[in-house]
């Protein structure tokens, strides 16, 4: 018998407790939440977590591939494991990264990486001892809402999930909502390739974070807190749950909320995460309404990332101008995430403007010949190494037709093939686009194709249409995925031209 009231925001959760979708467990789902199978079924099979059966997850994003995760699936392969094949784990810093049946970080110990030391100076410090005085926040109650909202300006925070949105901005926007009920979320899903800086922040500093949504909870006048952390991320999500006990005496006025992903890239875009969180299909939304005025269940919503909620405890202690002041072309300090070909990749916390050649003097320096970068995840395309004094920010990369994005930096030496690596990029695009927007599905497997069918007859012919179909996609697509789909490929036919010739 169905229930009368439809309990969609426990499909997901149910059917990760039953371990996956399978006929039975949809239909115990449908009868205990009161939503049609069908629908359960739609929801539930949109996750890859979701799937059920333990297998071995190897990571073939791009660090990964360059450092030999093809080789390790072979491995596993011939040991009898049974594998499957990732777009990303968040774990470029291990690469060839991989999680063992229960996710657990696999033969972790092998790589050598590293963060920025401890410096108790820098506003996140991740390498420091967390606090549990909650300085921040007691400052900020005497504050008050306005007060905050002065620093968070001075600061000149920009958002740093992706698109580099002023905070300031963004919380004023909701806490000047009529609708009195409003929510904060943090975004935790952390899926851009070469990205790794809030499983650190999670794991380290989660006191920072934490004190910090509670500060913009204040000024938001939200109850009602929310993490939304990757699914793979066990150990993060527990790092989280017990700082948030051990900052209990001072955050109790908030109701905390957790929800898990269950394996989507896609979900990581704010309002595909919304979806998730109202347990359906993670699907992006049209926008505007944009989460500010229209975002969980309907009602205003500030939806940010893990490091902009933790930058906020500095700003309010040591003032937004000194925050500001961190930075060498944009505001403030910034956690950058290096690897692929470098000697020492990890999270290393510089002025946001440094250049690559800065941040891999931090990572201990090139690993052989250096040849191109992806500055900010699989999204930011290719930029050859002459580019290396570029400031690596939001308006510089902008400039020359990249983007900052989630800062997840990736060198490549001159062993990579760059019509291969272009290939790689588009096979995750491919993977996690959601559907929904012709010009992303088509697209992104045409050039996935394409690209496949160059590398075996050696024939360029079959690029001829890459600008014009990747023109296409960020015309015609309703988010940021489809937008950028195409420029690894683009790029790379434009800084490395000797890479797609006659072969
Ligand atoms: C395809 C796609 C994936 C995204 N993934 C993430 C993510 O994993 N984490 C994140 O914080 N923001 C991600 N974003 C950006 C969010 O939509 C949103 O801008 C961000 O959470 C806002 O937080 P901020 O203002 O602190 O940057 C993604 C955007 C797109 C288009
Ligand atoms: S652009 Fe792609 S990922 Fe984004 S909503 Fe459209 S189909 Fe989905």
């Amino acid at each position: 018998m169905l229930k009368r009231t439809a309990d969609r925001e426990h499909v997901l959760p149910l059917l990760e407790e039953l371990g996956g979708v399978t006929e039975e467990t949809v239909r115990q789902v449908s009868e205990k939440t009161g939503v049609p199978e069908a629908e359960v079924w739609g929801a539930g099979t949109f996750y890859t977590l979701l799937k059920g059966g333990p297998r071995v997850r190897v990571c073939n994003g791009l660090s990964c591939r360059i450092m030999g995760s093809d080789q390790l699936v072979a491995d596993l392969k011939a040991k009898g494991k049974e594998v499957e094949e990732v777009s990303c784990l968040g774990q470029c810093d291990r690469a060839p990264a991989a999680l063992d049946e229960k996710l657990k970080v696999f033969d972790a110990a092998r790589q050598k990486r590293s963060i920025t030391p401890d410096n108790a100076e820098l506003p996140l410090n991740l390498a420091g001892r967390p606090s549990y005085d909650f300085a921040a926040l007691k400052k900020a109650r005497e504050l008050g809402p306005d007060g905050i909202l002065k620093q968070i300006e001075a600061s000149g925070l920009q958002g740093r999930g992706g698109a580099g949105f002023p905070a300031y901005i963004k919380w004023k926007g909701v806490a000047g909502q009529k609708d009195p009920v409003r929510y904060v979320v943090c975004n935790a899903d952390e899926a851009e390739p070469a990205t790794f800086k809030d499983r650190e922040t999670m794991l380290r500093r989660s006191d920072k974070m934490i004190e910090g949504m509670a500060i913009a909870a204040l000024v938001v006048g939200a109850k009602d807190i929310y993490f939304y952390i990757r699914g793979e991320f066990n150990a993060e999500a527990a790092a989280v749950q017990e700082a948030l006990k051990r900052a209990s005496a001072h955050v109790k006025d908030w109701n905390w909320h957790f929800h898990r992903g269950h394996g989507a890239y896609i979900c990581g875009e704010e309002t595909a995460l919304l979806e998730s969180m109202e347990g359906k299909r993670g699907m992006p939304r049209l926008k505007p309404p944009f989460p500010f005025e229209f975002g969980f269940r309907g009602k205003p919503t500030l939806v940010s990332n893990v490091e902009t909620f933790a930058c906020v405890p500095y700003i309010i202690l040591s003032g937004g101008e000194k925050f500001k002041a961190w930075g060498k072309t944009e505001a403030g300090s910034k956690l950058y995430c290096i690897s692929g070909h470098v000697n020492t990749p990890g999270v290393y916390e510089l002025p946001l403007g440094s250049t690559l050649e800065e941040l891999v003097q931090a990572a201990g320096g090139y690993m052989g010949n250096p040849m191109a970068f992806s500055p900010g995840g699989a999204s930011s395309g290719f930029l050859p190494i002459e580019k290396r004094n570029v400031p690596l920010d939001f308006k510089g990369l902008q400039k020359e037709g990249s983007m900052l994005g989630s800062a997840g930096v990736v060198v490549l030496n001159d062993t990579v093939d760059m019509a291969k690596a272009a290939q790689w990029q588009l096979e995750f695009f491919e993977v996690e686009s959601c559907g929904q927007c012709a010009p992303c599905r088509i697209g992104t497997r045409y050039l996935h194709n394409q690209v496949g069918k160059y590398l075996e007859s050696g024939d360029p012919k079959s690029l001829q249409h890459a600008n014009d179909v990747g023109w296409e996609m960020e015309e015609g697509s309703i988010c940021g995925l489809g937008m950028v789909a195409h420029k690894p490929l683009v790029d790379a036919l434009k800084y490395f031209p000797q890479a797609f010739q006659k072969r």
